[in-house]
């Protein structure tokens, strides 16, 4: 029996084979392969999608989320608040500055829980970490206004949202700051590893330029502790191609889910709930059973792969243990990591498979 895949990059790639390789043999034909010309018209093609004044291509979305926070400032004795169900990657970026991330409980959008972060609001608290987990915005309004209220900065964690809409306007360009990933799984996704920051701030953006590139706006004079997080050139050309299709692409996956969302009828299985006046890009369509290995096992059985996104949250995660969490204090980012299970979604994904996925869930009874 063919299996139905989780995601098959390669169906995609068979669509834009032709341009990447015209495009790679620019980048080599010109040897600009670290940072460079074809970086920069990314950066300019990519903020403009989002509608932010400037963005800048690094190596990873990790490192996005590091060089954010740098430009923003914080460091040692720092507080940020960011959701427990997120990739590991939002709570690093603050770690590598010397602060301390402070995981907050999610809502029934698997998003933060604005009200949990304004409990965990302290004399330290500088910025709250919004992600936009799945491809679904987060309460961008909600946020912003507790941030403006309370005098702290807001960080989109765009990782997993290109193209989303929050009331009509694009992730990435409501907080201060925003950081993607195009690592290659990723809505918008390279052909290696790949990251990206968007904001309106200038100074931000230019500090950023200069930490990517070993502290130094000119070579070899390096007026602070720096780091090597450039963009690849050959990486920068792909992501220029994938983006003229990134709409449609996400349309694709929007058909995906509508499906799902329509023709999946199962009482042991909940849907994912989406947020008024949003438009998600479906990044991951995750549902929720109590018996989820049960679920998975089944669906195998039938040729439908399936994963978890993810099976521990970050505050209970080892590398955190320090910071002194507890089993049972954010319960529903525990419910959902003990429950959650994640179904096929990609843009190329046929219409006979997405038949095949529904009626494996449909066909579940425990
Ligand atoms: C929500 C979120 N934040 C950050 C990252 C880190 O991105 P990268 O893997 O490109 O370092 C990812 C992706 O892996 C992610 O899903």
């Amino acid at each position: 029996m063919q299996q139905v895949p989780f995601l098959d990059l390669g169906r995609q790639y068979e669509t834009i084979k032709q341009d990447v390789h015209a495009e790679w043999d620019a980048v080599i034909a010109q040897t600009a392969f670290a940072g460079g010309p074809f970086v920069t018209r990314f950066e300019q093609q990519f903020a403009s999608y989002c509608g932010s004044a400037f963005a800048a291509g690094v190596n990873t979305g990790t490192s996005a989320l590091h060089l954010a926070m740098l430009a923003l400032g914080i460091g040692p004795g720092d507080e940020v608040i960011l959701p427990a169900n997120t990739f590991i990657a939002t709570a690093w970026g603050i770690s590598y500055c010397g602060a301390t991330p402070v995981f907050v409980d999610c809502n029934e959008y698997h998003n933060i829980d604005v009200d949990a972060a304004r409990a965990a609001i302290t004399s330290r608290t500088r910025a709250i970490a919004g992600v936009h987990l799945y491809g679904q915005p987060c309460d961008l309004n909600a946020l912003r206004k507790l941030a403006t209220d309370e005098n702290l900065l807001l960080i989109e964690d765009a990782a997993q949202a290109h193209g989303a809409l929050y009331h009509g306007q694009k992730v990435g360009s409501i907080g201060d700051i925003a950081a993607f990933s195009f690592y290659p799984g990723k809505n918008l996704g390279a052909y290696g590893e790949g990251g990206g920051i968007t904001t309106d701030r200038k100074d931000w953006i230019d500090h950023i330029y200069r930490l990517r590139n070993h502290g130094a706006d000119q070579r070899y004079y390096h007026d602070e502790l720096g780091y090597n997080m450039r963009m690849d050139g050959l990486q920068a050309a792909v992501l220029e191609v994938k983006l003229r299709h990134l709409d449609r692409w996400n349309d694709g996956r929007r058909h995906v889910a509508g499906r799902y969302l329509n023709e999946i009828r199962n009482d042991r299985i909940s849907l994912p709930k989406v947020l008024e006046d949003t438009v998600p890009v479906w990044h991951l369509f995750v549902i929720q059973t109590d018996q989820r290995d049960e679920l998975m096992k089944h669906l195998g059985s039938h040729g439908v792969q399936s994963a978890l996104h993810y099976p521990v949250p970050c505050h209970l995660q080892k590398a955190y243990a320090g910071l002194g969490y507890q089993e049972g204090g954010l319960p529903r980012s525990e419910h959902l990591a003990t429950t959650c299970v994640s179904l096929p979604i990609f843009a190329e994904l046929r219409d006979d498979e997405i038949d095949r996925v529904i009626d494996a869930v449909n066909s579940y009874n425990g």
